[in-house]
């Protein structure tokens, strides 16, 4: 088999994706290091106005960008998603399921049903409704990827973050069996495990030094991530640059689960 040293493994060109929580953070980071590498991006998120400035703002860099105002946990957001994503960039090649996050910290003794229930929404039951959504459209792309972004707080025990821990853990295990199902069909995929990263889901750490610097303390690297580094592992799963994986974890976290 000849060598194609000519085909840049990042290149993205002609290729389009749909990636929700896009407006901010680690999701808008991802968005614009994909649509950098000449994908076309579809960006979900509940707020219209600033999913609309996100994707503007990357057409305005010359890239191509559509914005859909939808709240994953609603019944028919992922259908929605999947379906305007295809007619307005006209397939649907990656999908990259981002949007999550934890909105409380308690202990299970005293923790509210309503609450561990809404956790597993957003971040496991929209990822598995926006599968099942786009699984076909992957399929019958040539290069049909889903990337789903976990958590640290999913390797580990997660004190008063059980529903988070537990969330993001269905997260890896939903990815590895997916993985399983569609490797016949082509589609690669993989959880993306983010450490602690410096955006607004994270502020209520830096609220003091002292909280910061417990949190920073366990950090090897003695930094919070930035989105872009977390965009930079995205752009690797999504692209040809990991083509012969599929079923794993990417750990992105300043060496914080490498701590004995
Ligand atoms: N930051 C970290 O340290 C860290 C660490 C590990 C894992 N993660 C994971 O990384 C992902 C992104 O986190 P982040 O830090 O970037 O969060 P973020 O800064 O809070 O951004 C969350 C994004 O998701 C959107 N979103 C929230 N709920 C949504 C819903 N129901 N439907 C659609 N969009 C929704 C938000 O926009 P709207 O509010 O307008 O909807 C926003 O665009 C999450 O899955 C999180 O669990 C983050």
């Amino acid at each position: 088999m000849a060598v194609d040293n000519e085909h840049d493994p990042y290149d993205l060109t002609g290729r389009t994706a749909l990636i929700t929580g896009a407006s901010r953070g680690i999701g808008r980071a991802i968005a614009e290091e994909l649509a950098s590498h000449g994908c076309a991006v579809a960006l979900a998120a509940r707020t219209a106005d600033t999913v609309q400035q996100a994707a503007e703002a990357i057409e305005q860099s010359g890239g191509r960008a559509v914005a859909i105002a939808a709240d994953v946990t609603e019944d028919g957001a992922s259908e929605r998603l999947v379906t305007e994503t295809v007619s307005m960039l006209g397939g649907l090649d990656i999908l990259i399921n981002n949007a999550g996050g934890n909105s409380f910290s308690v202990p299970v003794a005293s923790m509210r049903l309503s609450g561990w229930s809404k956790t597993m929404a957003l971040n496991v039951d929209a990822t598995v409704a926006l599968i099942q959504q786009a699984l076909p459209h992957l399929a019958s792309s040539s290069y049909g990827v889903i990337v789903n972004v976990g958590s640290v707080a999913g390797l580990r025990g997660a004190p008063m973050m059980s529903h988070y821990g537990a969330a993001k853990a269905a997260i890896a295990s939903l990815t590895r069996s997916v993985a399983l199902e569609a490797a016949h069909q082509g589609v690669r995929v993989n959880s993306l495990v983010p450490g602690w990263i410096e955006t607004d889901l994270t502020d209520f750490l830096r609220v003091d030094e002292g909280t910061e610097s417990s949190v920073l303390s366990r950090v090897p690297l003695g930094r919070w991530g930035r989105s872009e580094e977390i965009a930079h592992a995205a752009l690797f799963l999504a692209s040809d640059a990991s083509s012969f994986m599929t079923g794993q974890e990417l750990i992105v976290d300043g060496g914080l689960s490498a701590m004995p």
